[in-house]
C-alpha cells in the first residue's frame, strides 16, 4: 500500500523530479504590484500595500483590526508583549506545534505549560484544559495562578494544527472562566473556518504566518488580528518601535520592536489574497483525491474536524505504528516525494523538557505515527 500511495502522489504532481511538501504559487498580480513598489520607491514598512494588505486580511477574516508583521514568530512574540508578560510568567499551549509557539513565550523569559491535544483536531483538548484549570489554577484578584509553581498565567495559545481548526469556542469559554486571554496560533490556518467563522477571531487575538510554505505567502510575513481596540493600539505602538507621533522629534516611550511588514512583502500578500479562493478549492480537491486513494487502506488521512472547514494546509497520514510511518517516509524520499515526520513535541525538546505539563499521552502517541505528505496547490 505505501508504494501505491507514493506512485499516486507522483501522478498528482507530474513532471516534478522532487515533490516538496508545500511550495508557493504566484499566479496573480505579484509582479505588477512589486513593480509598483519599486517605481514608487516605497519598499520599507511605510507604503500603500501594507495598509491594503491589512484591509484585505480584515475583510477576509471579518476581524476589526489587523497588523501586518515580519513573520508569524514576531506576531506571537508581540501578542504576548502587549499583554505585559513578565519573566517567570506561564503561558498554556500545546506540545504539538512548531517551535515558534514555545520560543515566543521563552523570548519573554516566561515558560510554556503543555496541555495535551485532542485526537480529532490535533489542537488543544478542551477537556484536558478544563481539568488542568480546575486542578492547578487559582484565580486571585482576577488573575490566574498555577498553584503548584506559584507563577502567574498570562495567556493560553492553542494551535490550529496543519490548518485544522481546534475546538476554539470551548477553549475560549473555558479560559474566560479564569480570566485567561486566548491567542490563537492560526499560523497555518488562513482560509480555515470554525462554524463558518474565520480562525483567529475567537480569542483576544489570532496570529498568521505568511512564510513561503503557507497557502498565502508574502515571502516572509505574519499578522495579528483582533477585535479589541485597546489591545490593537498597544500592538501597533509596540510594532513600530513605540515611537510617539511627532512632526519633527523622534521619541520612543517604551521598548518597542521593528516588526512591521515591508511594502514589498505586503504587495505580494495582496496579490496572493486575491487568489485564495481558487487555491483553497484546489487543495480540497487534492485532499479528496488522497481520501479516495486511501479508502481501502489501514493508513488514516487526518480529516477536518466536525463543524469546521479546514484549508488542508498540510495533509497528514496517521499510520498504525511509528515503524510503518518511518518506512513510508524512507520509501517516499527515495522516490523524490517529500514526506516528513511531524514536529518533535515541544515537551521533548531540550529547552522545554522540564516545563510544567499535563499528561501528554495523546500527543505522544499521535506524533510518533504521523507523516506529512505533499500538499501544494497543483497547477
Ligand atoms: C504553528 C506555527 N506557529 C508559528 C509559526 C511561525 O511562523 P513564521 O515561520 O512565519 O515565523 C509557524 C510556522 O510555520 C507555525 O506552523
Amino acid at each position: 500500500m505505501p508504494d501505491s500511495i507514493i506512485k499516486y502522489i507522483k501522478e498528482l504532481f507530474p513532471n516534478q523530479e522532487n515533490i516538496p511538501l508545500h511550495e508557493p504559487r504566484f499566479t496573480g498580480s505579484e509582479k505588477t504590484y512589486l513593480n509598483e513598489c519599486i517605481d514608487s520607491t516605497f519598499v520599507s514598512n511605510i507604503g500603500p500595500f501594507v495598509e491594503k494588505f491589512e484591509d484585505s486580511i480584515k475583510e477576509y477574516t471579518g476581524a476589526k483590526y489587523a497588523i501586518a508583521l515580519t513573520n508569524g514568530t514576531s506576531a506571537l512574540h508581540l501578542s504576548l508583549a502587549a499583554l505585559d508578560i513578565q519573566p517567570g510568567d506561564e503561558v498554556l499551549t500545546q506540545p504539538l506545534t512548531f517551535v515558534a509557539t514555545a520560543n515566543a513565550i521563552a523570548y519573554h523569559k516566561a515558560s510554556p505549560v503543555f496541555i495535551d491535544i485532542d485526537e480529532d483536531t490535533l489542537g488543544m483538548a478542551p477537556n484536558n484544559l478544563f481539568n488542568f484549570l480546575n486542578q492547578v489554577v487559582e484565580v486571585r484578584d482576577d488573575v490566574p495562578y498555577n498553584i503548584e509553581t506559584g507563577n502567574r498565567i498570562v495567556a493560553c495559545i492553542p494551535v490550529h494544527t496543519f490548518g485544522h481548526p481546534c475546538e476554539i469556542d470551548d477553549i475560549v469559554s473555558i479560559c474566560e472562566e479564569v480570566n485567561l486571554p486566548v491567542i490563537e496560533d492560526a499560523a497555518a490556518a488562513v482560509g480555515s473556518f470554525y462554524k463558518e467563522q474565520h480562525t483567529g477571531t475567537f480569542g483576544l487575538a489570532g496570529i498568521f504566518s505568511f512564510n513561503g510554505n503557507k497557502i498565502v505567502t508574502t515571502g516572509g510575513g505574519g499578522a495579528i488580528i483582533t477585535n479589541d481596540e485597546a489591545y490593537y493600539k498597544k500592538l501597533s505602538h509596540l510594532a513600530t518601535t513605540a515611537k510617539v507621533p511627532h512632526a519633527s522629534d523622534t521619541v520612543h516611550n517604551d521598548i518597542g520592536y521593528n516588526y512591521k511588514l515591508s511594502n514589498l512583502n505586503a504587495a505580494v500578500g495582496c496579490a496572493q489574497l486575491e487568489k485564495i479562493g481558487g487555491y483553497l478549492e484546489n487543495k480540497r480537491e487534492l485532499t479528496s483525491k488522497y481520501f479516495e486513494a486511501l479508502a481501502d487502506s489501514n493508513i488514516q488521512l487526518i480529516e477536518e474536524p466536525v463543524n469546521t472547514k479546514s484549508n488542508y494546509w498540510l495533509n497528514a497520514l496517521l499510520f498504525e505504528d511509528s515503524e510503518s510511518k518511518e518506512a513510508f517516509i524512507k520509501m517516499a524520499q527515495a522516490e523524490g516525494v517529500m514526506a516528513k515526520s511531524v514536529w518533535t513535541l515541544m515537551s521533548e525538546l531540550e529547552m522545554y523538557k522540564d516545563c510544567f505539563s499535563d499528561d501528554l499521552s495523546v500527543a505522544e502517541d499521535l506524533s510518533a505515527r504521523i507523516a506529512l505528505i505533499p500538499s501544494s496547490v497543483r497547477i
